[in-house]
């Protein structure tokens, strides 16, 4: 949440920071500002509520700001309404020092309440604000300014990323870092901070990540970074593989549209370097006997649409390992007793490898001793280097708050996984495993197959996005894809919509059931359609509106029974929620369109959520 990124060059800052902000709008949008240091010296700083093209027109209406060192911010409101004085840069009452910052400080109160004995005058509700303020009272004290980061950070409690300027360094910022994400870029003559890799592809794709603890001084003409003691780091430097035009819209009116077109080859670039004559390879695991030695259950942990993936492996995983395989929510299972130790093997599944609660969750496994694989689509994340074991989904950068092709990469991964392990273990038969291998290769195709006749999910959600209240109903694996496709309609559309598993809805839930209600019904899993289609029958009897989606093999058991039916290629049934999420995900895209509502940004909403 909350997005950073900080230059200094040798060139103008503002144009670079603007367009860096830009590409990091989707972690937070509800206020937007950045700081420059001008030639002569000036802290000078602009920020207002609301998207990033208020700051721009502000920027464009009154005196640009100079200067070629600067640091920007994108918020998502944590503590303190969406307003021009919560919106970051923050600047001491001096106004000698400004703060972006990233993530929580706990104990804020106590540091501000200390501070106004002081006669320090706040302006904010932040707590971004005691980090500023105690800057500069420390600043005052100390006349060392990195002297006085250390006094900051030896103070406050929590997680930061944080930018810093002070116009008596006008030539430097610094940087520090604890549990939320942090990076430096390399340039010529130039050098940045930012947040997310996205904000960095069109200046650098030198990167070096920063570890908890550590600080950095950062010039147009080099980088000083330093562990939690001050002692000079070397750090390792990486090459980003990602293209810039991956991160652009590319004509689409959406980022979502754009990603949900992608898949196919999101799909394919995830699986094809891990196939080979015929076979699974995961060369990341090296030795998956060594890794599944002793284990005698699985954790799958994750949060949102993740953890919809994680449900998907549940019922996978525990068919091909024969072992106990639970799919977690990771701000739950924290915080709940889960059985850790060496015999548990935990998968962390996240897009971005920034979630807090999955990291925290990740953490707890590996302090109780559990060995950690992760399936991670940006590389160098938090999540993918603090796990034993990652597994890349070779998705490319995610723009749209609503996850696509990340969901169907690290779903195929996760399935790719158990049946690789399977096969290790012996626990497949190999006609099985042939055949699965065959419809891996086969599946980017017939995902393009599912989205190229987009007019019958723009017609459904021409007739139905008026509706308030929509049901998606399915079993075993059809369960686990309606809570996607249920969680994927209510983000974007802000339509109310609830996934219930098709059995559970007579213990309860199908009071709600009234003459017109939209019912999705999901009947893609053959070994259980007739039940389903029992469960179809008893909600169109109360008067249900169903759309129906199933596959070719089955669709004229379904068809009379719904108003309108979505027909997918039947493959291996491990593999059928990789083609089911495609409609789900269109007809949510269309229904949101119909509505007029802004897709890629939802309401209330960021893309990465790193605080708890
Ligand atoms: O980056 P992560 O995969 O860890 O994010 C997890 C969830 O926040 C994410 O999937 C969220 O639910 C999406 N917005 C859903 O579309």
């Amino acid at each position: 949440m909350c997005g950073i990124i900080g230059f200094a060059g040798k060139t103008e800052a503002v144009p670079i920071l603007l367009d860096g902000l830009e590409r990091l709008e989707y972690r937070g949008y509800d206020s937007a500002g950045v700081a420059t240091i001008s030639a002569d010296g000036r802290l000078q700083v602009k920020k207002s509520k609301g998207r990033l093209s208020v700051l721009r027109e502000l920027l464009d209406s009154q005196n640009p700001l100079s200067g070629n060192i600067g640091i920007g911010h994108t918020r998502w409101a944590t503590h303190g309404e969406p307003n021009d004085t919560n919106a970051h840069p923050h600047v001491g009452q001096e106004r000698k020092i400004a703060v972006v910052h990233n993530g929580i400080i706990e104990n804020y109160l106590e540091i501000k309440n200390s501070l106004i004995r002081k006669g320090v005058v706040f302006s904010s509700d932040t707590d971004t604000e005691v980090i500023v303020q105690l800057l500069e009272y420390y600043y005052r004290k100390k006349s060392d300014l990195m002297d006085a980061v250390y006094a900051v950070l030896n103070r406050i409690k929590g997680a930061y990323a944080m930018g810093i300027l002070c116009s008596d360094f006008p030539g430097q910022m610094v940087a520090a870092k604890k549990d939320a994400p942090l990076l430096i870029g390399y340039g010529k003559n130039k050098n940045y901070i930012a947040s997310d890799v996205t904000a960095l592809l069109a200046q650098t794709k030198t990167v070096s990540y920063m570890e908890d603890g550590e600080t950095a001084v950062i010039t147009a003409d080099g980088v000083q970074i330093f562990d939690r003691d001050r002692f000079l780091l070397e750090k390792e430097k990486h090459l980003i593989e990602w293209d810039v035009s991956a991160a652009e819209k590319g004509g689409y009116a959406h980022f979502m549209l754009k990603e949900i077109m992608e898949q196919p080859e999101a799909v394919r670039k995830t699986i094809s370097p891990r196939l080979a004559d015929g076979e699974i390879v995961m060369e990341e695991l090296n030795n998956a006997s060594e890794l599944m030695k002793n284990i005698s259950r699985i954790y799958i942990v994750a949060c949102g649409s993740a953890y919809h993936v994680g449900m998907t492996g549940k019922y996978a995983l525990e068919r091909l390992l024969h072992i106990p395989v639970e799919a977690c929510l990771a701000s739950e299972f924290r915080y709940s007793e889960p059985l850790l130790g060496e015999s548990a093997l935990v998968i962390v599944i996240s897009q971005s490898g920034e979630t807090l609660d999955s990291m925290a969750a990740l953490r707890e496994a590996k302090r109780k001793g559990s060995k950690v694989l992760s399936i991670v689509n940006v590389m160098g994340s938090s999540i993918a280097r603090e796990a034993d074991y990652v597994l890349y989904t070779w998705a490319g950068p995610e723009i749209a708050v609503a996850t696509t092709k990340a969901y169907t990469t690290q779903m195929t991964l996760l399935l790719m996984l158990g049946v690789y392990l399977a096969k290790q273990l012996n626990g497949i038969e190999q006609e099985e495993y042939a055949v699965i291998i065959r419809e891996l290769q086969d599946l980017p195709e017939k995902i393009s197959v599912v989205m190229n006749d987009p007019d019958r999910y723009q017609k459904a959600a021409s007739r139905y996005f008026n509706h308030n209240s929509v049901f998606y109903i399915g079993r075993n694996l059809d369960y686990a894809l309606g809570l996607e496709g249920s969680l994927k309609l209510k983000e974007i559309s802000y339509i109310h919509s609830e996934s219930y598993a098709a059995g559970e809805l007579k213990h309860g839930t199908i009071s709600l059931i009234e003459p017109g209600t939209l019912v999705v019904a999901l009947a893609t899993y053959e070994p259980l359609v007739e039940k389903s289609l029992s469960n179809i029958v008893e909600v169109k009897s109360r008067g249900a509106e169903v759309i129906a989606m199933t596959t070719e093999r089955i669709v004229s058991l379904i068809e009379s029974q719904a108003s309108e039916v979505f027909v997918i290629p039947k493959v291996h049934s491990l593999l059928q929620p990789v083609l089911g999420v495609i409609p789900l995900q269109l007809f949510a895209y269309y229904v949101a369109l119909n509505r007029g509502c802004d897709i890629d940004k939802p309401r209330n909403l960021a893309k990465s959520v790193t605080v708890e």
